[in-house]
């Protein structure tokens, strides 16, 4: 079978399967078994796969098309450019969370502490701490999570990309992983949002894929903004930010946490679907 059809026909299988974007899905498996960009499958279409390479694109289209998302069968997948390693222990970076991460690092490089500090609340794969601390060199970054399988996968992400000297990684509950005496520039995190009903209704790839710790924010989806909103502020230095992202159609909800625990709510950005995604807020005090 030649590439051309494989493509085809793959796309034809996983579309009926109700994956999105099928053709697209296909060439991205390809091209990570053929070891090509993926433009290169197009000036291959005529090439005919070995044996062997056919069977191992069958079993991942199998995989793909059972919903496992691609980001686990490739075992990566880029965040603000970076590569970053992703397993069934963290969630898969977003491209709605590089919003966060680019005003995370603008504001550390703008910030005149020396060095400029800041926390990850709830790191999972590591990709909020890994960019601000490529992307702000002078920065050092504290990195929570409560499960310790995430921060094996973050540890190993700081690693690849030669931040780990400058991040230290916490196991726990939220601030009571943290030394007491930490204090931040910025507080920045992407908590579980998802209201707990609601997780049943998501497609497979996240319902059955993604840790459901990285997902429940409780009964309204809340339960970790009314916990930031309370504990943050005594980690803040002043003038420091926290920035937060959240979900769909909680924008107002979270403004009233925040203005009801002495934050004063400075900006609520949209993403790049033009959403409202990240909460900008400073102590009031
Ligand atoms: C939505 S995921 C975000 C992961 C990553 N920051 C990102 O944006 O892709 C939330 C993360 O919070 C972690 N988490 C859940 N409860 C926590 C808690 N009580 N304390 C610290 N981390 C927690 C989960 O394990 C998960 O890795």
């Amino acid at each position: 079978m030649t590439v051309l059809e494989v493509i085809q026909k793959s796309s034809e299988f996983l579309g009926k399967k109700g994956v999105d974007s099928p053709r697209l899905q296909v060439e991205l498996l390809l091209a990570h078994v053929l070891q090509l960009p993926r433009m290169g499958l197009y000036l291959n279409f005529a090439r005919e796969l070995t044996p062997a390479e056919l069977d191992q694109v069958r079993e991942l289209i199998k995989r793909r098309g059972q919903r496992e998302p691609l980001q686990h069968i490739v075992g990566s997948t880029s965040f603000v450019g970076l590569e970053m390693k992703v397993n069934a222990h963290v969630l898969v970076p977003r491209p709605e969370t590089e919003e966060l991460a680019e005003l995370g690092w603008n504001f550390l490089n703008a910030a005149t502490s020396t060095p400029p500090t800041a926390m990850d609340f709830g790191t999972g794969s590591g990709c909020l701490a890994i960019s601000l601390a490529v992307k702000s060199p002078a920065a050092q970054i504290q990195a929570v999570d409560i499960s310790p399988e995430a921060l094996a996968v973050a540890r190993d992400n700081a690693t690849r990309h030669e931040v780990q000297n400058r991040i230290q990684f916490h196991l726990g509950d939220g601030f009571a992983a943290l030394p007491p005496e930490a204090r931040f520039d910025l507080i920045a995190g992407n908590p579980p949002y998802i209201p707990s009903a609601e997780i049943e209704t998501l497609d497979p790839e996240v319902r059955d894929h993604d840790p459901r710790l990285a997902l429940n924010g409780g009964a309204d989806g809340l339960d970790f903004y009314h916990r930031l909103a309370q504990e943050a502020g005594a980690f803040l230095r002043p003038g420091g930010r926290i920035m937060l992202e959240f979900g769909e159609g909680q924008a107002e909800a979270i403004r009233g946490i925040f203005e009801s625990q002495k934050w004063i709510v400075e900006q609520i950005k949209p993403d790049y679907s033009g959403r409202l995604r990240v909460l900008i807020a400073r102590r009031a005090d």
